[in-house]
């Protein structure tokens, strides 16, 4: 077995000079290959965790070479790896036995979530960017960052494909943690074309939270917009108090929101209870010292206040009129402020109205949707501006990234120009799949189950999926 999978230091030389098509991971220790590692090489972890979830995801057509200190290690991984049909070898010896060229530092670049978004948010660094995304194309289909493209890391093995790759883009690789990424970088590298990954993947991506301020006027409306997920929440401000509605995890971005523009938040309130997204309504109302409301008209296992229909909630010179919207879930409640902005949660949003099949009683919830929509929301005035919860792909903010619309607008939607009963008919024929992790969220978000802070960015990854659309 060691002669057939074990490869000589003056082998790897030539296979190196020779630039031959082959993946080099150095198994040590990350100083230890900071430190120097073997020109190419790229660090890897091999424990249970790869081995269930990046393993099945490496080319199975090229040869893989393991790196450890003395061969040890190494032989076994590539032992290991040969039995789920990998072409691999180790280091004969190890890095004990290697007089070759060595080099130090980190091989691969990475980019931040919030550097790549405000790339994403200049026209020519935009134009210059390459969104690389190398998951399965099923994963892709699934969710991605907007104008990304797919090239599945197996994909990166054929020569056509490296070719096809423009040389004159600035390319981002893309994948859930960032060490498919990290791999496809080390590729490219290999192929003399630079790349970056990435930090922390999509997982990291979907927990940016971006803030705007919609004009400068009292009550002064702040949209806290988690750019990966699609989710919305905001923050409404008079005299220098303020309403948080829907918050966020991180819920650091409220406390410097709040610090900067030197207000206090003295109230912290969700629409519903939510299904994609864990609500930072508990922590933000612990940390700031604010009075947490919840829908009176769902179970919740915390303390809070409860709210009903035609309780207001008076704050600066403002004032916050509840409405209570049943159709997306059953306590689903729209905030009105001073009579001007509504915010409507996932009741209606810019371009569709809110999935009724969330908790299992579809045609009911369709009704409820339908009552709530034509004979409470469209009695407001039609230039009421809306403020929802969520955003799809296929919708555009205003021209300062805000995302609302008058309910005049909101209301040109076919759907809505439909009976009660054909659009109960229409509604129940939803496909979308429901959100994932959606019933482990509900769970936490009513204080069944206590919330782990790490687990937060793994329950969230994957769209929104709040909508009919
Ligand atoms: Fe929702």
């Amino acid at each position: 077995m060691d002669k057939v999978i074990s490869i000589s230091p003056s082998t790897l030389s030539k296979l190196i000079a020779n630039k031959e098509l082959f993946l080099l991971f150095d198994l040590r220790s990350q100083e230890k290959y900071n430190h120097g590692h073997i020109t190419g090489a790229s660090h890897a972890v091999c424990d249970s965790k790869t081995k269930e979830t990046i393993m099945p995801k490496i080319p199975k057509n090229v040869k893989i070479i393991l790196v450890d200190d003395d061969g040890t290690v190494s032989k076994e991984t590539a032992e290991m790896m040969r039995t789920m049909q990998f072409d691999s070898y180790y280091l004969d010896g190890g890095m004990n036995n290697w007089n070759g060229n060595i080099v130090s530092g980190s091989i691969s670049d990475s980019i931040s979530s919030v550097d790549l978004w405000k790339k994403l948010n200049d026209k020519d660094e935009y134009d210059n960017l390459l969104l690389l995304d190398v998951r399965e194309p099923e994963e892709y289909a699934d969710f991605r960052i907007a104008g990304s493209i797919n090239l599945p890391l197996q994909e990166l093995t054929k020569k056509e494909n490296l070719d096809n790759l423009p040389h004159d883009k600035q390319i981002i690789t893309i994948c859930p943690h960032g060490n498919r990424a990290k791999i496809a970088s080390f590729m490219l590298e290999n192929n003399n074309i630079e790349s970056k990954t990435l930090k922390g993947g999509l997982a990291n991506w979907n927990q940016v939270l971006i803030d705007r301020k919609d004009g400068d006027s009292d009550p002064l409306i702040i949209q806290v917009h988690k750019i990966g997920k699609g989710c919305l929440s905001h923050i409404v401000v008079s005299e220098k108090e303020a309403v948080v509605i829907d918050p966020l995890y991180p819920i650091e971005k409220y406390l410097e929101i709040s610090t900067s523009e030197g207000f206090k938040i003295t109230k912290v309130l969700n629409t519903h209870q939510h299904a994609d997204h864990i609500s930072a309504a508990n922590d933000l109302a612990q940390i700031s010292g604010a009075e947490w409301y919840e829908s009176g008209y769902e179970s919740w296992d915390f303390p809070t206040k409860f709210l009903k229909d035609k309780d207001v909630i008076k704050f600066g010179n403002s004032f916050l009129k509840v409405i209570h919207t049943p159709g997306h879930t059953p306590g689903s409640l729209c905030y009105l402020v001073n009579d001007k902005y509504l915010f409507t949660g996932d009741i209606l949003f810019i371009e569709s109205v809110g999935r009724p099949d969330l908790r299992d009683k579809i045609y009911d919830f369709s009704h409820d949707l339908y009552h709530s929509l034509h004979n409470k929301i469209f009695k407001l005035p039609l230039k009421v501006n809306i403020y929802p919860t969520h955003h799809g792909e296929s919708v555009s903010p205003n021209k300062y990234g805000i995302y609302k619309a008058t309910i005049e607008i909101a209301r040109k939607n076919k759907i809505l120009e439909l009976s009660e009963n054909d659009f109960v008919n229409e509604i129940v024929k939803i496909s979308t799949p429901r959100p994932k992790n959606y019933t482990r969220i509900i769970q936490i978000n009513k204080g069944v189950i206590p919330l782990l802070q790490e687990e937060i960015p793994n329950l969230e990854l994957g769209p929104n999926r709040c909508s009919i659309q």
